[in-house]
């Protein structure tokens, strides 16, 4: 595992793919994906010239929240398999050269784990400051701080005759972090995985850890629980204990501003190798009515791309994309026509950062359409239907929301085939598949050299083995447009113009005349040419090199 100190480490030019284990691919035909599953799709994942898995999680739940509800950090779901797949699964990787990211789910943990279970009991029980508990204030709530799932963020436990906090759901108390026998609980976790291969770990949730001291009310939900301040140095302990295995670690860091990326992720003193950050995000609501605001998806990236310079890799990462974790508005980013995949691929991929691809965003895989509650598995989903229902909203609304927002959306099973389910599974999956799956899926698209799942490919491979795209400069060419997103990796006057229209209708782009354009690399349109004024069609994306000219000489 030791590296060289002239070596840069690996995940600075690598690209991830982050596998939904769940509705990857099912081994035993009963609707569920599996780790077995996953180990006979490696030859897949390694055709798309990834160089790492991240998975979403997998460990022993109650599945409240899929997963993100764990009640034995050492022990798999049985639903996934058995612990002896897990290390095979490991190892299969590690043989194709591909290494292995985990989910570390560790600002919560599920009501069933035995921390919560003994620390509900009493006062005195030795897990009890494992969790954050307040006395009830007028026999209420201690203060008005909200879920991100809706409602309280408290719930009663009549034995201690205190609220127990829950950032999500009432099913997954936050840790407190404050007490350093959480650290040193989480600690071991991280160790006894090391000690079985693993190679780095998402940070799930990563900018909650603290909570407000004061424990007063607030005006924005946000003050009482992200980005804190005094998280700095439960993190600082945290990245400690990653640095003697040479863990990659990513950090989920919603509501932490580019102005805080330094602490976050320098690539001495940061406390992860990088981080996903979510300052575009908002901007997708647009999308719910058919809009993406591209100026502003523009300006987002483009903080991001030059907020944060180094030479040689960036050690933060951009995530975007079809994508069902961290929000529901994420979700919404799903690719509605399938050409719309190989534009955000290629505006997304060729930017600088470690780039990671959603299983199933490499065939263009859409949000799905339910039409009835009753088709959704996710709660943040139910809650939001009930709560709306409450509230009085027409169900056509609360639908047409939720087929815009729901993580569900992106979560359906991967569409490997024409047959029944996708080829996901024999029988009926826990989620239904995307009706859309004979026309969208990976058997298809395997032999056409136009499909968008070879488009990736391409976009990958270039990715991985080119100089300039790894290191060279970022530069946005402000179109003051909301259709175009056009950008420059350069290094030493020369290098690659990125051009996409990210909208469904036509569009034109004047090259500056400082541009030389010297070669058509890629473009998802076969009609496009080296012209100086470039007609894209809707969804179009062109990749060229060129050569700087600068005007005086
Ligand atoms: C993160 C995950 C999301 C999960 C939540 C609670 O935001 O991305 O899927 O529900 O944390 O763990």
């Amino acid at each position: 595992m030791n590296q060289s100190s002239s070596q840069p480490p690996w995940w600075q030019n690598a690209i991830g793919y982050q596998i939904y284990p769940k509705s990857f691919y099912d081994s035993n035909q009963d609707g569920v994906g599996d780790i077995q599953g996953i180990i006979e799709k490696i030859p897949y994942i390694k055709s798309l010239g990834v160089n790492f898995v991240w998975l979403s999680p997998f460990f022993a739940s109650p599945n409240v929240d899929n997963g993100y509800d764990v009640s034995n950090y050492e022990q798999i779901d049985p639903q996934y398999g058995k612990l002896a797949d897990v290390f095979e699964m490991i190892t299969k990787f590690h043989d194709k050269g591909i290494k292995v990211v985990f989910d570390l789910v560790i600002n919560h943990t599920s009501d069933q784990h035995h921390w919560f279970e003994e620390a509900k009991k009493s006062q005195n029980n030795p897990y009890h400051d494992f969790y954050i508990w307040k006395k009830p204030v007028a026999g209420k709530a201690p203060n008005n701080w909200q879920s991100l799932f809706g409602g309280s963020a408290w719930e009663y436990n009549p034995q201690t005759d205190e609220y127990y906090y829950h950032l999500f759901a009432k099913q997954q108390p936050d840790l407190n972090w404050e007490n350093p026998r959480v650290h040193q609980a989480v600690s071991e976790i991280i160790d006894w995985w090391a000690s079985h291969g693993v190679d780095g770990f998402r940070l799930d949730a990563i900018s909650h850890l603290k909570k407000l001291q004061t424990f007063a009310d607030v005006d924005q939900p946000d003050e009482a629980m992200n980005d804190v301040a005094g998280i700095d140095d439960f993190l600082q302990e945290l990245s400690d204990d990653f640095k003697p295995d040479h863990l990659m670690t990513v950090g989920e860091a919603g509501g932490v501003p580019v102005s805080r990326a330094q602490q976050w992720v320098d690539e001495q003193h940061g406390y992860f190798n990088m981080i996903f950050q979510f300052d575009h995000v908002s901007f997708w609501e647009k999308f719910t009515v058919g809009q993406v605001d591209v100026a502003q998806l523009r300006a987002a990236l483009t903080r991001w791309q030059n907020g944060w310079q180094i030479t040689a890799g960036t050690p933060y990462s951009l995530k975007i994309m079809i994508f069902p974790e961290p929000s529901p508005t994420l979700a919404t980013i799903l690719i509605t026509v399938k050409k719309s995949a190989q534009a955000l691929g290629m505006m997304y991929l060729l930017m600088k950062g470690t780039p990671f691809v959603y299983q199933g965003q490499e065939l263009g895989m859409t949000n799905v359409s339910f039409d009835h509650i009753d088709q959704f598995r996710d709660l943040d989903s139910k809650h939001f239907y009930q709560e709306k229902l409450a509230a009085g909203w027409p169900v056509a609304k609360i639908m047409t929301s939720l087929r815009a927002k729901s993580r569900d959306n992106a979560r359906t099973p991967m569409q490997w085939s024409t047959s029944k389910f996708a080829g996901f599974s024999h029988t009926q999956p826990w989620i239904e598949v995307n009706s859309n799956y004979p026309e969208i899926n990976v058997a298809d698209q395997q032999p056409s050299p136009q499909s968008t799942l070879n488009f990736y490919r391409q976009l990958i491979d270039l990715r991985l083995t080119d100089e300039t795209l790894l290191s060279g400069q970022y530069h946005l060419i402000d179109t003051h447009d909301h259709q175009l997103y056009v950008y420059t990796r350069e290094a030493n006057n020369s290098g690659y113009l990125v051009v996409t229209n990210l909208s469904d209708q036509p569009a034109e782009f004047q090259v500056p005349d400082q541009f030389k354009l010297t070669n058509l690399v890629l473009s998802n349109d076969p009609a496009a040419a080296l012209d100086s004024l470039i007609a894209l069609k809707p969804w179009a994306a062109n990749l060229y090199m060129y050569m700087y000219e600068r005007k005086n000489s």
